[in-house]
């Protein structure tokens, strides 16, 4: 009995010491993601930089959010918008110098925010002087196993693996595997289950893969060092090849996590996995979750697929949706925290020409204002910047151009965005004259800005709405026309309601048996929550969204 007693006691502590091994700030953590490129232009070239991040940073602290991630600031050769790496260790001239970066840390710590950088874990660039040594006949080189090389490319590969194989004709070999486009080569970390009729198939444990963790910790020590917070690791999931269930990237992580957390006790890492049972297995901090399909499914922006939830039409569907959040939800409940962010460099805004008035944009933000995790809030959703269709394709960004476009500051000369020429800017701003801009949303009492900050105060006031607060649906999934939703910790309880759609709507379901309403936060007044003995009703006008605060 005692023995049994003794064991529970231990895995009872083990249990909670993987849940304590997040810094305790994530518990209050609100992001706000930054493409520095299309931020803030200081030195009017055109395209943003780090010291104009740095002269906005009062404005990043006046939206309630108390973190940043930037997107990749380090040498590179932006064939894919800085996710191709020339130098780890080194802050691309175009955003300044890590002396800059040194300083512009130094001023969000004075403001009490954490700023985390992107770490492109799995590729690097093409131009990286470790690939171009790895090319080099002789390979016993330092670099040489940094990379996947091979002479053959066998005929019995899955499409999508031939599709990963780039002729390079190097002295070194023919091919070598790349991670995303042609200019970014696949780091080597090793194969789950190497083949030995494969020969570039090293197994995870060999020189080569070992050493490029190594490179690896020295890269997050060497920012972590300079007084970085941590990183968002691009492609974490991508980092052992031929590992479908990701055992093998998870043990990866698994390892490199625990060397962090313990080097690093107030670091965070979060992963760009898109499934949070595994990444935060794998020890991460925080993952994301796509919302994506409850908005719009393609990146062109022009026509929203049929049937999207958030749309006026009001003949969407929750259900996949919830499906996959509930899973992904419970699952990493107390271990890790997930993440539904407003939107990022790689999809659409969710403003675009079917969704761009302010109500149905407030609506929408109050949905993921409210969700349990920690919010990331994409520069300029905050004001409702549009996803501009046809723009053009710019180091790499194809179509999500639309999604990079500079920041709308004000009425001056490019939006406040730069004093270059406006042929020069890095890709055009929304040529609409009524485009959002900060200024004007600023003066406006009922202006989108002004919600965001409102409900992130709100968010901040509050343990049951906060990070950690309890989540569940409250209407039926089959009848998404409103969501209803509690959050809830102890005894504080919220209710959340959201009506995407042009249509009066009415929810009832078995009663909550909650006290009075005490407070009411919405898109407008006319919301109403009625108890009643074993049905509660909620009633809400066309497009609207309401947060109901019990006693
Ligand atoms: C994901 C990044 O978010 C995206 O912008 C980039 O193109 C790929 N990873 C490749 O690094």
């Amino acid at each position: 009995m005692k023995k049994i007693l003794l064991i529970l006691v231990g895995v009872l502590m083990l249990v909670s010491a993987a849940a304590q091994n997040h810094p305790d700030w994530l518990k209050s953590a609100v992001f706000y993601q930054i493409y520095p490129s299309s931020f803030q232009d200081n030195d009017g070239n055109g395209i943003g930089d780090i010291k104009g991040i740095q002269s906005r940073l009062d404005y990043v602290q006046s939206l309630g959010v108390n973190a940043i991630w930037l997107n990749p600031i380090f040498k590179s050769a932006f064939c894919d918008g800085g996710y191709d790496v020339i130098d780890f260790y080194l802050v691309d001239p175009r955003f300044g110098t890590n002396t800059d970066l040194v300083e512009l840390v130094k001023e969000v710590h004075k403001r009490g925010m954490h700023i985390v950088l992107d770490l492109v874990a799995g590729h690097s660039s093409a131009q990286n002087e470790w690939f171009k040594q790895s090319m080099e006949a002789d390979a016993n080189q330092h670099f040489s196993d940094y990379y996947i090389w091979t002479a053959i490319k066998p005929n019995d590969l899955t499409q999508q693996e031939a599709s990963r194989w780039v002729e390079a004709n190097a002295p070194r070999a023919r091919y070598y595997i790349k991670n995303f486009y042609d200019c970014q080569p696949a780091l080597n970390y090793g194969y789950a289950n190497p083949s030995p009729s494969h020969p570039w198939e090293q197994s995870v444990d060999a020189p080569g893969p070992q050493a490029v963790v190594r490179e690896l910790e020295n890269i997050i020590t060497f920012w972590l060092e300079k007084g970085i917070d941590g990183f968002r690791v691009d492609m974490a999931s991508s980092l052992v090849k031929n590992d479908p269930d990701k055992s093998a990237t998870i043990a990866l992580w698994k390892k490199i996590n625990g060397w962090f957390d313990n080097k690093f006790p107030e670091g965070v890492l979060i992963a760009e996995w898109f499934n949070p049972k595994q990444s935060i297995e794998g020890g991460f901090d925080i993952d994301f979750l796509r919302a994506g399909n409850l908005f719009s499914a393609n990146m062109r922006g022009q026509t929203a697929p049929a049937k999207v939830y958030f749309d006026k039409a009001g003949e969407g569907s929750i259900s996949n949706w919830y499906t996959s959040f509930k899973d992904q939800y419970e699952s990493t409940l107390n271990k890790g925290y997930i993440s539904v962010p407003t939107g990022n460099h790689d999809s659409p805004r969710i403003a675009n020409s079917e969704r761009n008035d302010s109500q149905q944009l407030k609506v929408a933000m109050t949905f993921f204002l409210t969700l349990p995790g920690i919010p990331f809030i994409y520069y300029g959703d905050e004001i409702g910047m549009r996803y501009i269709p046809n723009s053009p394709d710019i180091e790499g960004s194809r179509t999500r151009s639309g999604t990079r476009t500079p920041m709308q500051w004000d009425d001056s000369q490019n939006a406040g965005f730069s004093t270059a020429p406006k042929e020069k800017i890095y890709i055009p701003q929304d040529p609409d004259l009524n485009r959002p801009t900060v200024a004007k949303q600023d003066k406006d009492p009922d202006s989108q800005l002004n919600y965001v900050r409102t409900l992130l105060k709100l968010r901040a006031s509050s343990a049951a709405l906060g990070n950690d607060g309890e989540w569940k649906l409250v209407s039926d999934v089959n009848k998404p026309y409103p969501m209803v939703y509690i959050r809830r910790n102890g005894n504080e309880k919220y209710i959340i309601a959201i009506n995407p759609s042009d249509k009066k709507v009415d929810a009832e379901f078995s009663t909550l048996n909650l006290n009075r309403v005490a407070y009411t936060l919405g898109t407008t007044s006319k919301c109403s929550y009625k108890a009643g003995k074993s049905v509660d009703t909620i009633k809400m006008p066309a497009v609207s969204a309401v947060i109901f605060k019990f006693e």
